[in-house]
């Protein structure tokens, strides 16, 4: 899906946590459980509408309490559909996995990303983060930790913001900023 393809008023941004290969999770769970990134998760999603595919949404169990929940599968609507039906949203969040942020990434205005330089678990990872390529992506804010108050690894919280392009400019996001 290109950015181009629909016509939104909204800024969409993803928001993911990720290991030094870019690692998303294994067997339809999470890596790592870090206090600090779920309470910032929260701070930035709460009252916004996410959007996750069906694995991610059986992975969490149930829906993320006051945010509207809504959930990918091929049975249901499209992605494309559900984008595009957003009308009344200033920013929507793509809060995984791997499948839908593959999709999303090519039209996303802003990522935010908790980088972890945490050892992989002896058992890997099965799903990834697609590649941030510094010449489309610039970071805007960072937040380095030297570890959190149970997780003994460093973290950051980077906000990545789409560089502008002309072919981009033209795309009315009303948020969007350079
Ligand atoms: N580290 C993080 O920040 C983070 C965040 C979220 C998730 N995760 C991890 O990511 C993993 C899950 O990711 P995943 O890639 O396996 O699955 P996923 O992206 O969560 O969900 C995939 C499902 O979404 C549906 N889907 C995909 N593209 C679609 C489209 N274009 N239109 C309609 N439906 C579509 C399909 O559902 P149907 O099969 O029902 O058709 C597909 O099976 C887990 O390990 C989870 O813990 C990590």
């Amino acid at each position: 899906m290109k950015k181009q393809d629909i016509n939104r008023a909204y800024m969409l941004s993803l928001i993911a946590v990720l290991g030094p290969s870019r690692e998303l999770g294994l067997r339809n769970g999470l890596l790592w459980h870090i206090s600090e990134d779920l309470r910032h998760f929260k701070a930035l999603t709460l009252g916004h509408t996410v959007i996750m595919g069906r694995r991610t949404y059986e992975s969490l169990g149930k829906p993320l309490p006051g945010r509207n929940n809504i959930v990918i599968s091929r049975s249901g609507e499209k992605l494309e559909e559900v984008l595009a039906a957003i009308n009344d949203q200033t920013e929507v969040f793509i809060i995984g996995g791997a499948q839908i942020y593959r999709q999303t990434m090519p039209m996303a205005d802003r990522l935010y990303i908790t980088h972890v330089q945490a050892p992989l678990p002896p058992e890997g990872a099965d799903v990834f983060f697609p590649p941030i390529d510094p010449l489309q992506w610039r970071e805007i804010s960072r937040q380095d930790f030297s570890r959190g108050v149970t997780f003994l690894y460093p973290f950051s919280f980077v906000t990545y913001e789409r560089r502008q392009t002309p072919s981009l400019s033209a795309t009315p996001a009303a948020t969007r900023r350079n």
